[in-house]
């Protein structure tokens, strides 16, 4: 019987021992995953998504785990300029490419995105995207292939030249989460209201960072492997490529002034989102970059001091 299905936009992935996850074309966005633990497997929701959030495709899904591509924020970098907020990736809609394993080890699909005339109307670059997603019976891995599929042999050569995130709303009671270890990495807070503030440095100091007053900070080499913790329960995130860390939540302050997140939203998830954002990742014609997160259910909680 086949594990995995495609219908209507929406791809499901079902898994032998009891896991789930659903994506949607509309932005490569997987808004569901399902899993238990070894001592309680009763497969429970792990991904927020606001109940308010559209998904026709009419914008950017409020929840799940967007993918973030070739810029993050409002963009910087001169080829990005005509872009909005975090890109397009999020924004259109994908290819099935491919089912990659269907079996007791995972459940994999593939999809792919290629330049459209939309796109190449505000991003006229020779790129090709590929976004693996893998089902485990506790895990959930997403890995994103990025290829400069230019040809030009020019000098210098046409680098693609991008910024690439997995925005991850994990489900978790958000005042009670600490996120570690970023303890004495260096970050740059999003909420400062000057651009001076913004631009400049933090240190973190605590061991575990909570979310319970408005947070957007940007940890710069942030380690590559966190834990998401909260009384009872956790998740763990293993990077690949990905060298930086967004922490956000926009609590009442930020949360309430968004049209598509539900009243009290902001307490039922935080955002840890491993990325490239600082600065661009690189590659020269021809060549692949690939960033991968591995995100794995914690069977039981670990608390540290603050
Ligand atoms: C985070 C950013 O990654 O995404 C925040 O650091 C931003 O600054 C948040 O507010 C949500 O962005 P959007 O475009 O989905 O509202």
């Amino acid at each position: 019987m086949p594990v995995t299905h495609v219908d209507g936009g929406r791809v499901t992935l079902t898994h032998p021992k009891g896991s789930s996850a659903e994506l949607l074309l509309y932005g490569a966005t997987v808004i569901s995953w399902k899993s238990g633990t070894t001592t309680e497997p009763q497969p429970i929701e792990r991904l927020f998504v606001s109940s308010k959030a559209a998904l026709d495709g009419s914008k950017p899904v409020r929840g799940g785990i967007p993918v973030i591509f070739p810029s993050f924020g409002a963009p910087t970098h001169p080829e990005h300029m005509r872009l909005g907020q975090h890109g397009f990736a999020r924004s259109v809609v994908w290819t099935f490419d491919s089912i990659v394993m269907d079996n007791d080890a995972g459940v994999s699909v593939r999809l792919t995105l290629e330049p459209t005339a939309d796109i190449t109307a505000k991003y006229d670059k020779s790129f090709h995207l590929a976004y693996v997603v893998t089902l485990a019976e506790h895990q959930l891995s997403t890995d994103l292939h990025v290829k400069n599929t230019s040809t030009s042999t020019t000098y210098p050569p046409d680098n693609l030249e991008f910024q690439a995130l997995f925005h991850n709303y994990i489900r978790a009671p958000a005042n009670d989460v600490l996120v570690f270890p970023l303890q004495d990495k260096k970050y740059y807070d999003k909420t400062e209201v000057s651009e001076e503030a913004r631009s400049k440095p933090k240190v973190e100091t605590r061991a575990g960072v909570d979310v319970r007053q408005f947070t957007d900070s940007v940890y710069e080499d942030a380690g590559g492997k966190y834990e998401v913790t909260w009384p009872g329960g956790g998740i763990e995130i293993k990077v690949r490529e990905l060298k930086d860390v967004v922490v956000w939540n926009p609590q009442e302050a930020a949360g309430s002034k968004m049209g598509d997140m539900e009243d009290g939203g902001w307490e039922k998830y935080v955002c840890v989102e491993p990325g490239y954002v600082r600065g661009f990742a690189k590659i020269e014609p021809g060549k692949t970059w690939i960033g991968q997160q591995i995100m794995s259910v914690i069977h039981h909680e670990r608390r540290i001091n603050q």
